[in-house]
């Protein structure tokens, strides 16, 4: 838990340097794995920077992202990118910034596979057909899924072996928030039973993220996956958790700014809202706070600061009452919180600060009316 003290101002997202060292230290330790930060989760720049030193490079998912990813590290790591949304207007640029491009679709390919740079290591997004998500809005393998090359198509265009050749790669990523590696070992033999003879041409493979790996009681297994593919194919093995990585190392801190009661329960306004944390909202999920207690005798709705009737995290219970400027801690807000927040209703967005390695907060960034307008002011001079 980090210690924060009156200094900052809230809201503010506060990431923490230790721990994000801690998730991405034990990660190196699985043999024979390349370790892939996917921009997605969270894309602040500094932490980038502080995780450059202990990734194998990064993975992106538009000409944005590449473009943030390249800034940060240069020409020091390699950037993986897959999409389905690839442009022909920004292929050319995406194909300069990116070392691999693993493709969404055999269209997306024969399309934009002529206009890449020599040197670029070309795969496919592969779809196992194999679902471990219950819910359909997050399971990549859904029935008519839109993300990678069904294995069942894949199958029938590598009877055409001329026209794979560039195909050096392929890049599955069929999970969220999973804790059981068994899901990730099926997958991989599941792949080898359709394509054994493409896993044999190929020279690399990425996971993909979806995994928690340090709430796993399992990760042994992510150890055999890697070295059966490694002893069997001789691969490059990457592998990219987003949330696994950052989730935990994030903490989104707000005031309490007013207390009332409506029909008998205690309502406590917070001066963050859903829209800094659009999960909570999407997922129907009550984010955990710290300082809340099971048995507490003081109950309170916490909401947002929005005009959303539905801008609400939930009930919680506290030992003390309330007060007007106390703190309210949402713990594990590092992943898929900043990165989808948005100033509705001209709320500003939470203050960045790092929790550093030394045990000091430190101010990255604070957001401003400019951040606001600059998105709705008409500009005289717009070209095309
Ligand atoms: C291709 C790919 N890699 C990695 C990730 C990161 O996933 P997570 O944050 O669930 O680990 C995603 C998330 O959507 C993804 O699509």
């Amino acid at each position: 838990m980090i210690l924060i003290d009156d200094s900052i101002t809230t809201p503010a997202f506060i990431y923490d340097e230790n721990e994000i060292k801690r998730k991405l230290t034990d990660l190196c330790r699985i043999q024979g794995c390349k370790i892939l930060y996917p921009l997605k989760p969270c894309a602040i720049a500094d932490v980038l920077r502080f995780m450059a030193p202990l990734v194998n490079g990064f993975s992106v998912s538009s000409l944005f992202e590449a473009m943030l990813a390249k800034d940060v590290v240069k020409n020091h790591h390699v950037i993986h990118l897959t999409t389905p949304g690839l442009r022909p207007d920004e292929i050319e640029t995406i194909s300069e910034l990116c070392d691999y491009i693993s493709f969404n679709s055999l269209s997306q390919w024969k399309l934009h596979r002529s206009r890449l740079n020599s040197g670029i290591k070309q795969g496919l997004r592969i779809n196992p057909q194999l679902s471990f998500v219950e819910d359909d809005r997050y399971d990549p393998c859904r029935k008519h899924s839109k993300l990678g090359v069904p294995l069942t198509e894949l199958l029938h265009e590598l009877n055409d072996v001329s026209s794979f050749k560039h195909i050096n790669g392929f890049l599955f990523h069929t999970n969220c928030d999973s804790t059981d590696f068994d899901d990730l070992l099926e997958t991989v033999k599941h792949i080898e039973a359709y394509l054994p003879d493409a896993l044999k041409k190929i020279s690399w493979i990425n996971f993909g993220g979806g995994y928690l790996f340090d709430k796993s009681d399992n990760v042994e297994v992510l150890t055999e996956a890697v070295s059966f593919l490694k002893r069997k194919y001789d691969l490059d093995i990457f592998f990219e958790p987003g949330r696994g990585i950052i989730g935990d190392a994030g903490y989104l801190v707000s005031s309490v700014i007013d207390l009332f009661k409506s029909d008998n329960r205690s309502i406590a306004i917070l001066d963050t809202t859903v829209n800094h944390m659009p999960e909570v909202f999407e997922y129907e999920y009550q984010p955990d706070i710290a300082r809340a207690s099971r048995n507490g005798k003081y109950k309170y709705i916490l909401a947002g600061a929005s005009c959303l009737a539905g801008d609400i995290f939930g009930e919680y219970k506290f030992d003390q009452p309330l007060t007007i400027g106390e703190k309210i801690i949402f713990e594990s807000m590092g992943a898929y919180t900043l990165v989808k927040a948005n100033m509705f209703n001209g709320i500003n967005l939470p203050s960045i600060y790092a929790y550093t390695v030394e045990g000091k907060i430190v101010l990255k960034k604070r957001f401003c009316y400019d951040d606001y307008i600059s998105r709705y002011e008409v500009k005289s001079n717009v070209t095309e």
